[in-house]
């Protein structure tokens, strides 16, 4: 029997790519768009059929024909970005998705699956943090937000299946790192192997609850067969959360090192804490299984091999 068709937006980039991955292995049939602006097409892996276009654009609705499920992940998705320029923001990542819901509506695609953020709660004081606790600050979380209501109108009005995944600290091989301020652990891990002073934004006493690709893709193909995740939005973290100085002192523990950091002015519009409170996800029958030493150890041992 053929296995389903997949759509992935976003492939190019360090969800898609590693999701890509994982269908393959499974022998999904998947098609993946990206207009790698800040994806890398080197890292899209072999067997996907890659189309490059812009999720604002209709010429990619053909693609959409046949497919199954749609992964959204295609934005905007620096808060730093996004502070710069709310207009581009809204245009990618809340019209961009619209576009998306729209091309999978005419195809009669069965189901979306799309990314949000932890960001929606970076205003809220409740922790572990609930799906219904948003309190969204940023531009990027707005975004976000306004995603949520265009999809539940999609499945209101346009009879299509959506769930929406609101990622906390996703760590794992593929990760951006060629940002000028690159996700923590990778910017950590990179100037440490290099013989280089990492820089700590703010006082390092931010925590954030970090998890693993391989764990969110666990959740990725449940969210794709399980019909009782339809309509429904899901935290996906660990439920526990570390300081960023916790995590350096981790990584230098690991990498044998003894180098301080420097210290620079926090960055506009980050929380102090995030920590998902994942027991909907959990209800499901998820669970994440890789520990915070296990992942880190395997993404200095990615870095070593693939990034320096
Ligand atoms: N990585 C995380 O920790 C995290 C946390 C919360 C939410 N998210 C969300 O998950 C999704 C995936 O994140 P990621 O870490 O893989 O990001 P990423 O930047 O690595 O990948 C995003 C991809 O989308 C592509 N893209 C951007 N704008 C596009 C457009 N207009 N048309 C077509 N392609 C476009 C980029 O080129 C890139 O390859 C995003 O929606 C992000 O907001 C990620």
């Amino acid at each position: 029997m053929e296995q389903k068709k997949v759509l992935i937006t976003g492939v190019a980039g360090f969800v898609g790519s590693n999701l890509a991955d994982r269908l393959l292995t499974e022998g999904y049939q998947v098609v993946g768009i990206d207009n790698l602006r800040y994806g890398v097409k080197e890292q899209i892996p072999a067997g996907v059929e890659f189309h490059q276009f812009d999720i604002r654009s209709k010429d990619m609705y053909p693609l959409f024909e046949g497919v199954d499920t749609v992964f959204h992940f295609a934005a905007k998705n620096s808060i730093s970005n996004c502070q710069n320029d709310p207009v581009e923001t809204a245009d990618i990542n809340v019209t961009g998705t619209v576009n998306v819901f729209a091309a999978a509506v005419q195809a009669k695609v069965r189901k979306v699956i799309y990314a949000e953020s932890s960001a929606v709660y970076e205003g809220s004081t409740v922790f572990p943090t609930p799906e219904e606790a948003e309190a969204p600050h940023t531009f990027y979380a707005a975004s976000k937000m306004a995603t949520k209501y265009f999809a539940d109108g999609f499945v209101r009005f346009r009879g299509i299946q959506a769930t929406a995944l609101r990622y906390f600290n996703v760590y794992g091989p593929r990760q951006d790192y060629r940002r000028s301020i690159p996700p923590v652990m990778s910017a950590f891990i990179i100037k440490l192997l290099k013989g280089e002073k990492p820089v700590i934004y703010g006082t390092g006493y931010k925590r954030r609850d970090f998890i693993h690709i391989d764990d969110i893709n666990d959740f990725h193909i449940l969210a794709m067969n399980d019909d009782r995740t339809n309509g429904k939005v899901y935290n996906l973290g660990t439920g526990k959360n570390y300081s960023v100085k916790d995590i350096y002192g981790m990584i230098k523990k690991i990498l044998n090192v003894e180098t301080e950091p420097e210290f620079k002015p926090a960055l506009e519009g980050e929380a102090d804490q995030n920590l998902a409170d994942i027991s909907k996800a959990r209800a499901v029958g998820w669970e994440p299984k890789t520990s915070l030493e296990e992942g880190l150890k395997s993404s200095v041992e990615y870095i070593k091999n693939y990034v320096l």
